[in-house]
């Protein structure tokens, strides 16, 4: 078949499906019986699924319900919302905890106190209130950005209208979750897939009447932008919640300590299943205000709270065989292909054993019978083989010494922890290993790096197999003529590529540091690399000039960062990529965007120990204020600052290039703090 009769097919079933809707949601007349409903969305599924030039934004993978976001204002939240870091074990916790004493400066017997709240699973929404009155709710949305929904959120019965409280704040954002409890979704839950779907499908109704159809819930547990409120702490703000009038979790608790914390986490999921709406894990806040504000946030999530996600659905199945997948970075990872099997309404066929130590120690055979995890977004992984289901046709696996490019690998030696590494690498040779190389242009084109409509990773193996592109240079040289001549292409899709291509010519500096596939240089790293150096060029001349420990200013980026790109720009074919690119590319320079704090301009360095804060949290208070910190005493430097036990050597240099040197207090004088 052609690509333009697909496209046509495809494009009709679309249709059909948008009929189907306006029927079923704004007319509540269903046209046909859900199995032929599901029927046509699981058809637009695979047709999507083998062909992924078919693209429309009415497709239903695109969205969860049915109206299109159009419908809906688009409001900027004043704060953004946030997402959590998750966390999966004791283990992430006690480091969650280090963490936060490290950054704060205080010695490992200072206790936490936390905010321990069931994380509800539902659908999160910002409501506005102003004077007492609710004026406006908005949905996350993209966090920054979120969908006007008032209207139906003024459907929800929990969510008080008019607050007449005299120390409920005159302006002020609270925030919650809106959600459907699983008594009620048992009426309706042939129309969702589950309870969250439920929610969101309602929530983002047209009609505000369809909305209060579904009876939804609101539990609230937080606050955006606020004026005039006198709380210290989160377990106070939760009980002023339900003296204001809103509902919150009757299974909120306050608890000091790790050990505590994993206690109420195994007693609520024990009681999971008792519960009338659906929880996937706790999460833990820091409860006082003022040590949160100091903590702030990292990229997308705070540094003060954590979600403690419930251990996923397991299932049971058996190793049919074990491949080896080769990575980015070179790392080979056993995934064993097995029986396939449904966990939590997703059919699992593959499954991680994450590496070679980790089948020994866990012992696991080919036609071995396995328990298998998925949790959440994780990719599935093995966690147990049933001993006593094994079979004599069981076969031992041996983890291969070569990548299946023939290269010898190697495991690398950990300086810091001093031990071997579990992983096996195919070593980075540039672009010599064919698996890595693949992987590489994939990252190269994915969605934070190129993203180069229609250009994804089927393409690339496509490409790939048909020698069309081995380094990222190639996809700005393609061989159209050939392309066009290809089975499934004609003239108007290769001229779509073609525009898709040119059309990210022009790229941002901190996508290119990102699409070049560094190890340990993901796109949160990129980012602050690419705010720091400004130019490609300064990035180039890191290596002309061997100046990475420039880079080790940064916050966020460490040693093991820095090896990793001295490592990159050891190889020579990466130099030909970058110089290459540089030449075709418009690597657009990094704009700053000076909040014109109180330290704009200045520049900062630290010697010796402060008091009471750690080094992350100073920096992290100087940048709050627009300031930078640099590494290096040169005429570029501000003011040094001096704690405890200071390099002498610093002090001389300062002095010598007349630069004001300051102690704390003089230091926390100028951002206007007292230490
Ligand atoms: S606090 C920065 N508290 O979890 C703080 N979130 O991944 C973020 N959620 O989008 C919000 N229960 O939808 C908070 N007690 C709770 C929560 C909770 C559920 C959801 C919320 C948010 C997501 C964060």
């Amino acid at each position: 078949m052609d690509k333009i009769k697909i496209n046509k097919e495809y494009q009709k079933k679309i249709k059909d499906l948008i009929k189907l809707n306006k029927y079923y949601y704004e007319l509540s007349k269903p046209l046909v019986e859900d199995q032929e409903y599901d029927q046509i969305k699981s058809e637009i599924f695979s047709l999507e699924k083998k062909y992924n030039f078919l693209k429309s934004e009415d497709s239903p993978s695109k969205k969860v319900g049915y109206r299109p976001s159009k419908t809906f204002k688009k409001v900027f939240h004043k704060v953004s919302m946030l997402s959590l870091s998750n966390a999966f074990s004791e283990e992430d916790l006690i480091n969650f905890e280090k963490k936060i004493i490290n950054f704060l400066d205080k010695d490992s017997s200072f206790e936490i106190e936390y905010s321990a709240e069931p994380k509800i699973d539902g659908i999160s929404a910002s409501l506005t209130y102003q004077k007492g009155k609710f004026i406006m709710g908005l949905s996350r949305g993209d966090g920054k950005e979120g969908e006007d929904i008032t209207q139906n959120l003024k459907t929800i019965n929990d969510i008080p209208k008019e607050i007449l409280i005299k120390d409920f704040p005159t302006d002020i954002d609270i925030r919650g979750e809106v959600f459907i409890g699983n008594k009620d979704f048992e009426k309706i839950k042939d129309k969702f897939a589950n309870p969250r779907n439920a929610a969101s499908g309602s929530l983002r109704q047209k009609n505000p009447n369809d909305t209060k159809k579904i009876p939804l819930k609101f539990i609230a547990y937080t606050f955006g932008h606020e004026k005039g409120m006198k709380v210290k702490k989160q377990n106070e703000y939760l009980q002023r919640l339900t003296e204001w009038g809103f509902k919150t979790n009757p299974l909120n608790k306050t608890l000091k300590g790790v050990q505590n914390l994993m206690n109420n986490y195994y007693e609520i999921e024990k009681k999971r299943n008792e519960i009338d709406f659906d929880i996937d894990g706790i999460v833990y806040k820091i409860n006082d205000f003022d040590l949160q504000k100091r903590l702030g946030n990292v990229a997308n999530s705070p540094r003060w709270a954590i979600a403690h996600k419930f251990s996923a659905n397991k299932g049971i199945s058996k190793i049919l065989n074990i491949d080896i997948q080769v990575g980015r970075t070179g790392a080979l990872t056993p995934v064993a292909k097995i029986n396939p099997l449904n966990i939590g309404g997703v059919v699992v066929s593959n499954a991680t054993l994450h590496n070679e130590d980790e089948i020994i120690r866990k012992d696991i055979r080919i036609n071995d019978t396995v328990v298998v995890e998925r949790a959440g977004d994780v990719i599935p992984h093995v966690v147990s083989v049933d001993v006593k289901k094994r079979k004599k046709e069981s076969k031992k696996f041996f983890f291969p010494k070569k990548c299946p490019c023939g290269y010898e690998t190697i495991k690398e030696y950990n300086k810091i922890t001093k031990k071997f590494d579990a992983v096996r690498r195919c070593p980075d040779r540039g672009f010599d290993c064919d698996r890595m190389a693949k992987e590489r242009l994939k990252h190269f084109v994915s969605k934070e790096g190129f993203n180069i409509d229609g250009f994804g990773k089927k393409i690339v193996e496509n490409f790939w197999d048909l020698k069309l592109v081995r380094l990222p240079q190639d996809i700005f040289n393609l061989n159209y003529k050939k392309i066009e001549s290809l089975d499934g292409w004609g003239k108007q899709s290769v001229l779509n590529l073609k525009y898709a291509i040119d059309d990210k010519k022009n790229i941002s500096f901190e996508r290119f540091i990102y699409s070049l596939g560094i190890r340990h240089i993901g796109f949160e790293n990129a980012k602050l690399i690419a705010k720091t150096l400004k130019s490609s060029e300064s990035f180039v001349n890191l290596s002309k000039d061997d100046k990475f420990d420039d880079l080790l200013n940064i916050d966020g980026i460490g040693e093991t960062q820095i090896n990793s790109i001295k490592n990159f720009f050891k190889n020579k074919t990466n130099l030909n990529i970058i110089n290459n690119l540089q030449k075709i590319l418009n690597i657009k320079k990094a704009i700053e965007n000076k909040k014109g704090g109180i330290l704009s301009n200045k520049t900062f360095m630290l010697t010796g120990k402060l008091n009471g804060i750690s080094r992350a949290e100073a920096k992290s208070l100087i940048e709050k204020n627009s300031g930078s910190i640099i590494s290096n005493v040169s005429k570029k430097l501000d003011y040094l600052i001096i704690g405890e036990k200071p390099t002498n050597r610093k002090i001389e240099a300062a002095k010598e290039l007349n630069i004001k040197i300051i102690n704390q207090s003089e230091w926390l004088r100028l951002i206007n703090k007292t230490g």
